[in-house]
Parts: structure tokens; sequence; C-alpha cells
């Protein structure tokens, strides 16, 4: 399989190895940290194991050889070939090395296995990395709460590069805690996905491929792993051998259900002439959509592509037509997860309302609290629960400005960090002010004015409020 990730600079075998050490390192795998680091020094100076990877020699970070390494081992271990090293390998009862010693005794069984089973071993590495990581269903299921809420329809939910097809099951995952979720999902009447490089979760040998590839330390994955493999044995769903343009070209709407079209940890994987066409494509799907016939793409993908970098997963949402008060087309981020999908960071929901007078000025307010308290920004707050974000704008504004307004329509969004760490997920609308008058600041805000355009710039702004309103072009039409 071709991957986009390319890193130029090519540190050999042994920096290969050293990325993967710092990635375990970082992500809570001390086994296969420590064996990565002692496989980056001794690599090369092991005959043994230099001629086991001299086809590799080469290879690049995105070809991920030691990922394949590792799961060509750890393939062995699972299937109780590798006594010693089990030993070791919390995914099969083992306890991982917590002393000098049991690192040593750790290394030395993983060279003896490396030297027993060579010939499989090497066999082994020409298996791309495949995992189908189910935990990352708990965004998914979170997004079909909203769809169920908003059109109340049936759901088909497609999948592109969807491995095993795990997460068509995610109705399934949720109801029997496998994932956390809502007590109430949608009705799933179509689980269909596609993968250039599918596996059969119903056998042997696909549930022994999955498993090999998740990091022994990481056992909460593995009873993830076990437990949705246990569902697929019994919820049936469809998974074609077919690339990801091709599937997206062939979906249509229907009515009286609402399509989603699902993805996660796959995208980096595909050209960006590829992306852009499936996006073109599911927007003029989007176009034909309506209440009766939405269509909902829901994405979960690493915010860097590099691999070392992978840690932040973002799940964005877009839909045809409006959801929740987002308007068709525009992509919202919901969510931030670990690369395993859980826990789910969900974002705060919060509103901006952009309010001009008659006279083209824009409303403004001095922020009373943090985050960026003292500066000057749009009134605006936090979503209560229950409460649409149109129907926030209109109290936000009236309670910091005294002013009454009707929202109108969402201009963008932008993402700020609470100073708890929170993510205020800040959706800004414009609004007409239904009277004419000054402001008066009350609730958060210290001060509320109207300003032309010279007296927005002179005033400390919350950082990119002017560029976000000169993107959108709703900057105040007053000098
Ligand atoms: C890292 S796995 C992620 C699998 C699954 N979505 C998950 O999150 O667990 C990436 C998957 O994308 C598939 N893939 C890569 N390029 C593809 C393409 N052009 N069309 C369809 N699937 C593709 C790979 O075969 C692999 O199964």
């Amino acid at each position: 399989m071709g991957v986009s990730i390319r890193r130029d600079e090519r540190p050999g075998l042994p920096g290969l190895f050293a990325d993967m050490a710092d990635n375990c390192d970082r992500l809570g795998a001390p086994t296969y940290a420590d064996l990565a680091a002692w496989m980056s020094e001794s690599v090369d100076a092991s005959g043994e194991r230099r001629s086991l990877l001299a086809p590799y020699a080469d290879a690049r970070i995105g070809d991920m050889v030691p990922l394949r390494l590792f799961a060509a081992v750890h393939r062995i271990v699972l299937e109780r070939r590798a006594p010693e090293l089990a030993l070791f390998y919390a995914s099969v009862g083992g306890t991982p090395p917590g002393s000098e010693r049991a690192r040593e005794s750790c290394r030395s069984a993983f060279a003896e296995t490396l030297a027993e089973h060579a010939a499989e071993i090497s066999g082994g590495l020409v298996h791309f990395p495949q995992t189908n990581e189910v935990g990352r269903t708990a965004a998914l299921a979170g997004v079909l709460d909203f769809i169920g809420a908003q059109w109340g329809l049936p759901v088909r939910l497609h999948e592109i590069g969807c491995s095993a097809g795990l997460a068509l099951r995610v109705d399934e995952l949720v109801a029997q805690e496998v994932v956390p979720g809502p007590s109430v999902l949608p009705t799933l009447v179509e689980r269909i996905g596609c993968d250039t490089h599918p596996v059969d979760p119903t056998t042997q040998d696909g549930r022994l491929l999955l498993t090999s590839f998740v990091w022994p330390d990481h056992v909460d994955r593995f009873e993830r792993l076990r437990a949705a493999l246990d569902i697929a044995a019994r919820v049936p769903a469809t998974v074609v051998q077919e690339d990801a343009l091709s599937f997206v070209r062939g979906l249509r709407l229907r009515d009286g259900q609402a399509l989603v079209l699902w993805h996660s940890a796959m995208w980096m994987y595909l050209p960006p002439d590829e992306r852009d066409a499936i996006d073109a494509e599911i927007a003029r799907l989007g176009a034909t959509a309506s209440n009766d016939a939405p269509l909902v793409h829901v994405a979960l993908e690493p915010t860097s592509e590099l691999p070392g970098e992978q840690h932040v997963f973002k799940l964005r949402v877009t839909a045809w037509p409006e959801l929740d008060d987002v308007p068709p087309g525009m992509t919202v981020t919901l969510a931030r997860t670990p690369p395993a999908g859980v826990p789910v960071d969900w974002s705060v929901p919060c509103v901006g309302g952009i309010v001009h007078d008659a006279g083209g000025r824009l409303l403004v307010i001095q922020r009373g609290r943090e985050p960026a308290r003292g500066l000057w920004s749009l009134p605006g707050g936090r979503v209560h629960p229950g409460e649409s974000f149109r129907a926030a704008v209109a109290r936000e504004v009236r309670e910091e400005t005294g002013l009454d307004v009707v929202p109108m329509r969402m201009v963008g969004a932008v993402e700020r960090t609470a100073p708890d760490g929170a993510t205020y997920d800040i959706r800004d609308f414009t609004a007409l002010p239904v009277t004419q008058g000054e402001p008066t600041a009350g609730d958060d805000a210290d001060d509320a004015r109207w300003v032309g355009m010279a007296q927005l710039v002179d005033l400390p702004t919350s950082p990119g409020l002017v560029e976000a309103l000169e993107e959108w072009d709703v900057l105040p039409t007053a000098p």
C-alpha cells in the first residue's frame, strides 16, 4: 500500500527504531519502548538482525518497518510459540519488565525469538500495518446521537478505510459498553465499508493479524478489540475491497434515511488529489441532500501526518442540510481524542454574536473573564444545556450588552483553549439588532460599545478576532 507520509531525511533503520521507541514511550508502552530502543542500538551491530532487515535498509518512516517487525514477533507470542517472551507481554497475561534485570531478560527473549523464527518473521514483514482501533468509535457514537436528535431517521453507516469494519458495529459496541456512548442511538439500517486491504474479523487469521499490531502493554485496547471481534462474529457488516474514491463515487442518498460517511486514521494514506476528489464527491452528493435524506461526513483524523506526532486526533463533522445550526457544507470540530480514541474530549459549545448597527458599526465587549480577560471581543459565551446555538446568541448578546438581536447565520467557528484546559468550540453568528440603541455592559462584559473600523483596530482585541472577521467578510463597514 502506498502512503503519503514522507520524511526525506532518512535516518536509517536505527533512526526508525529510535522513532518508534519515542512513540512507545510517549504513548505508555514501556515494553516496546525498551525493545525498540535496544533494536535501534543493536540492529546494525548484530549480523543476524541486520540480515533479517537488510531488504528494508532504505525504508522510509511511512513504511513502518519497526511496527511490522514487532507485529510479526507478537503474532508468534499470541500463538504461544515464544513462552519466554510471553512472560513480558501483557497481551497474553505477562508482566511488563519493571527492573533493568527484567528488561535484559525481555531483550534476550526477543532476540531469541527473532533468531528462532527468522524465516517466518521475514515473511511477516511484508504485511503493512493493519489495525482497527475500536476506541475511535466512541467519537462516532457521540455524533450519531446529534444526528438522531436532529432528524430522528434511521442511519445508513458507510465507512472508507474501514480495515475489518469493526466501527460499523458502533451501536453494539456502545450497547455492550465496549466504548462509552449515549444510551440510545439511531437504528443502523446499513453497515457498509471499503478498504484497499480489508481484513475479515470472523477468521482466525484476520483476528490474529489485527491483534498482532496492538502494542502488548495496551491491555485496554486488547480488551476492546477482543470484545469487538466477538461482536463482529454475530453482527454482520459488508466490507468490500475497493478504494475510497471509487466507493464514495458510488454513494447515493435515500429518502427517509440519513447517510453517515465515517472514516478514521486513513486520510493520511491518500494522496492530496484523491482527498480533494473525495471531498468534491461528498459535496456534490451533499448538494442533493434534504431533511428527508441528509448526509453527514464524520472524520476522526490526526492533526499531524508525521507518525511520531499523531498524538491528537480531531473529530470533524460536515452535514447537508444544516445540522445543529451549522450551515450545510461547513465543517466544525467537535472533539479531540488520543490515537486510541478514548477518552473523547468534547469541546464546550460556545457562541459569538456579530452584530452591526444601521451605520455599519460592530458591537464589541470588553471581556470580564478569562480567556482573554480585559481584551475586546464579540459578545458571547457558553451554550446552555438544551439550548440551540441561535438561542444562545440572542441570550448572550442581551446579557452582555442589553440589546435584543435576531440571530441570522453562522459564518465561521474558532477553537480556543479555556483556562481549565477545555476547548471552546465558538460558533460565530451574524445577528440583527431589533432596535437601535446604545449597549449597556452586563454579566461577563466590563464594557460594551459600537465601533467603526478605526476604533476596532485601535482596541486591544482578543487574538485572531480581526483576522477572523476579515476572513468571514463581516468587519465593520463604518470607517
Ligand atoms: C490505520 S488503518 C485505520 C483503520 C480504521 N479506520 C481505524 O481507525 O481503526 C488505515 C486503513 O486505511 C486503508 N486505506 C488506505 N488507503 C486507502 C484507500 N485509498 N482506500 C481505502 N482504504 C484505504 C488501509 O488499508 C487501512 O485499513
